[in-house]
């Protein structure tokens, strides 16, 4: 069968600042959490491979940007740094992070890739984590001018902006299960730091849409679809609900309905821990929408109702409404502990066409994490990583069905082009579609599925 994608159909990749670029202090880049958490703990870090030592594209962008044509992108996603544009969360702008990203726009432009801009992806200046981060209300306003400086430096450009990418995850991090920092053990700050996370991409999309640009921002958002391990049953369906809520609906509602989900403000006033709101924040939320939805999507969640009394904690923690459940027989990427469950990235987007009015979305990371990918090198160097070719197959499979039946996807970007740096994985599971080597000086090698990505862009789809 042939699966051909609408027209002008988004093609890239994804990546981040944090994540890529290397920190250069010499650049003045102020630290963030990362640099902080590393330079205090370097053990923690898988080989040791802290975020200097990431795929260097703060001096290699321009062959980059090469490579990410000779892989078929017509789009590109990064973030810009926040402590290395305003080393110290505020204040002062770093007039050379300011001549990078304007290099990098004008170069991914020269060469027909569209810029998509992320602006929060982990990266919390860490002058800013000294006093709470996003615990604290000041960051929020902080983070808002950050979010200004970007649009009038560099709007005149970008036209696809982001407020966050993945804004659970510094909540599930850094304040529930210890793989951010501060990583801490306390469901009362993760409320107020989804909260004021949510209040601060609201109000940045004011902003930009006060300045009017002509262009469009949104939020990026992990969803992980949370299935019942029995669908009759009340008790499982009730379980996975709450999850739902939790990890999906508590971002989703209010980016693009403008409201908090109820149950989980339910919830949360039952336990006490519902965050300070202060007056009109709500109806800045309200008023404050995305324009568009990027969809990250790698694994579903597979719940059953609370069964073990072990508690995470002694306070209150999001595990004491639910178990998550192994399905037995479950699809498994054998070289990384995730399940692989294509028809989700389906349910996904056909629940965003029916009880999100169908926003206007595009993939904006779906990828397969490797653990010893240099296995697969063949005796030309290249990896021959088949395994990604069809697990990008198999999830386009089901993202063209829902085109057909009428989801407003615009778009498939894949994580990530070069293999890059992971957080606490550092380099352990790579996902990129070119092979970075860190021991000859990161030097890049594209993999087979960059070739098949690059021929099956060229022909908006393919055959299979
Ligand atoms: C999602 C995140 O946005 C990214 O930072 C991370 O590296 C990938 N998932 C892979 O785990």
């Amino acid at each position: 069968m042939k699966y051909t994608f609408p027209e002008n159909f988004w093609w890239g990749s994804a990546a981040s600042g944090p994540q890529t670029e290397g920190t250069y202090e010499g650049d003045q880049k102020g630290a963030n959490i990362w640099d902080h958490w590393y330079a205090e703990q370097p053990e923690a870090f898988f080989d040791q491979v802290g975020p200097n030592r990431t795929s260097a594209f703060y001096k290699n962008y321009k062959a980059d940007i090469q490579l990410m044509k000779q892989t078929g992108h017509n789009s590109f996603r990064t973030s810009i740094q926040w402590s290395r544009l305003i080393p110290n969360g505020t204040g002062e702008v770093n007039q050379k992070a300011v001549d990078f990203y304007n290099s990098v726009i004008d170069e991914l432009i020269a060469n027909d890739v569209e810029p998509f801009m992320n602006l929060y992806h982990f990266d919390m200046p860490m002058k800013m984590q000294e006093k709470g981060g996003w615990e604290n209300r000041e960051t929020v306003e902080a983070y808002v001018h950050f979010a200004k400086t970007c649009f009038e430096l560099f709007g005149d450009r970008v036209k696809k902006w982001f407020t966050h990418n993945e804004p659970i995850v510094p909540v599930e991090g850094g304040y529930l299960y210890q793989f951010h920092y501060p990583a801490i053990v306390d469901m009362k700050k993760a409320a107020q730091v989804g909260y004021h996370e949510a209040l601060a991409s609201a109000k940045a999309i004011k902003v930009y849409h006060e300045l009017n640009q002509g262009g469009e921002i949104g939020i990026i958002l992990n969803l992980t679809p949370s299935y019942p391990r029995d669908e009759n049953n009340p008790e499982d369906v009730k379980a996975a609900r709450i999850a739902d809520a939790i990890f999906n609906r508590s971002f989703l509602e209010p980016a693009v309905k403008g409201v908090f989900p109820t149950d989980l403000v339910d919830l949360l006033k039952e336990i006490d821990y519902l965050p300070v709101i202060e007056e009109g924040d709500l109806d800045i939320i309200k008023e404050n929408t995305v324009d568009l939805l990027g969809v990250n999507y790698y694994q579903p969640r597979r719940i059953k109702a609370k069964e073990s009394a072990e508690k995470l904690s002694d306070g209150p923690m999001p595990d004491d409404y639910f178990d998550n459940y192994e399905m037995p027989g479950r699809k498994m990427n054998p070289y990384r502990g995730w399940e692989i469950y294509e028809k989700g990235i389906y349910d996904i987007l056909t629940n965003l066409r029916e009880n999100y009015g169908n926003i206007r979305c595009f993939i904006s990371e779906n990828g397969m994490g490797v653990e010893g990918e240099e296995r697969y090198i063949n005796e030309d160097g290249r990896i021959d990583d088949d395994y990604r070719i069809e697990f990008v197959k198999d999830h386009l499979k089901y993202v063209h069905q829902a085109i057909q039946e009428g989801s407003n996807v615009q778009g498939y970007h894949m994580w990530t082009c070069m293999d890059n740096w992971s957080w606490l994985n550092a380099y352990k599971n790579r996902y990129g579609f070119i092979a970075v080597d860190l021991d000859n000086d990161c030097k890049r090698t594209i993999k087979k599925s960059g070739q098949w990505f690059k021929q099956m862009t060229d022909n908006n789809g393919f055959d299979d």
